[in-house]
């Protein structure tokens, strides 16, 4: 796999960020990734080494790009490591502010000709572009969880995205193997805002009391060929995103039932049960 010599920095070494380092890396990029919190890091890191290792066991990649992928990810805890960086990928935490304040402190470091993207499964680009000096350097990128797995990037558009941006950003999405679609932003984009109410629904089901999740899941993959389903995808996205993704949506949407978050979803994250990440959610392990 070739270089097109384009440092990347992805902010944020959870459940996407390393999905995202890894994609890049395999595709020829100097990543550096950035997390805060160190043992997030080492576990980001730790993901990144097993995916690459069941792409080898697959025959879908070499041993020798597993090795120099993996020597191209420089895994930092500062954002000043940002600082040369092309294009800057964040995927930290579901809220606003947070994203903002890492918006702000980005623009002061990277170097000016630097895109900022994010990963946000629902929030205003428009707006973390506002807090920044470069808003027409600001784009939603949004990759699909699995990251090395899903073909769609969902780029969005902020108001003062530039012409230059959306292009480039849709060329790298491209040369990842991916296929971008553009969309407008709006809360939660087109993806969110159709997945959200099928996964709220399925979790209203156990609430109810309709059937067990199992049960929920067998007729969502089996009737309507979905390849997992609501709940098992619930505990892959993670609870505690979903919940997030769930307030920005009831908040831009409000009185509209179909994006109330289910009683038992706030219960399951405020029992610390967030899914996969956490070790259990809807299912155990
Ligand atoms: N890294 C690298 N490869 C991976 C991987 C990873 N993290 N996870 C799975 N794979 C590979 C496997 O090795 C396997 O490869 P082969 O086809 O070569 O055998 C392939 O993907 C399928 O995996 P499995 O055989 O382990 O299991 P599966 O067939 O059940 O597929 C799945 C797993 C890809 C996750 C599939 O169940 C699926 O597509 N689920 C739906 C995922 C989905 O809907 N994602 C979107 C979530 S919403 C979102 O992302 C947006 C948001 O803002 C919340
Ligand atoms: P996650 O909780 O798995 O990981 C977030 C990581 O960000 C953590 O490791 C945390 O230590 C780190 N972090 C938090 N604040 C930080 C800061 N200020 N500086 C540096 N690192 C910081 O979250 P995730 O599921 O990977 O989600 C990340 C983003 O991607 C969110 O915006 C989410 O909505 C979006 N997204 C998630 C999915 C999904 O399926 N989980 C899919 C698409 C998009």
């Amino acid at each position: 796999m070739t270089s097109i010599g384009r440092n990347v920095a992805v902010i944020g070494a959870g459940t996407m960020g390393n999905g995202i380092a890894h994609v890049f890396a395999l595709h020829g990029h100097p990543v550096t990734l950035i997390d805060s919190d160190p043992a997030a890091l080492r576990k980001g890191m730790d993901a990144i080494a097993r995916n690459l290792e069941r792409q080898v066991s697959k025959n879908a990649i070499t041993a020798d790009d597993r090795d120099v992928a993996l020597k191209r990810i420089n895994a930092q805890e500062d954002l000043e490591s940002a600082h040369a960086a092309d294009l800057v990928v964040e995927a930290i935490v579901e809220d606003e502010e947070v994203k903002a304040d890492v918006f702000r402190t980005l623009d002061a470091i990277v170097q000016p000709q630097g895109i900022l993207s994010s990963n946000t499964s629902s929030i205003s680009i428009t707006r973390l572009g506002a807090v920044t000096s470069r808003p027409d350097q600001t784009i939603g990128m949004h990759f699909m969880n699995p990251v090395p797995v899903m073909k769609l990037v969902e780029v969005i558009r902020g108001y003062a995205t530039s012409d230059d941006t959306h292009r480039t950003v849709v060329e790298m999405a491209t040369a990842l193997g991916k296929t971008p679609v553009t969309v407008r932003d709006y809360p939660g984009f087109v993806s969110n805002r159709v997945l959200m109410p099928m996964i709220n629904e399925a979790i209203f089901c156990v609430m109810e009391g309709v059937a067990e999740p199992e049960a929920i899941d067998t007729v969502m993959k089996l009737g309507m060929a979905h390849p997992m389903g609501p709940l098992a995808l619930s505990d892959l996205i993670g609870l505690d995103t979903l919940l997030a993704i769930g307030e920005v949506l009831r908040e831009a949407f409000p009185g509209d039932p179909r994006y109330e978050s289910p009683a038992l979803l706030r219960d399951l994250v405020g029992a610390g049960k967030l899914g996969k990440k956490s070790g259990g959610g809807f299912y155990d392990g």
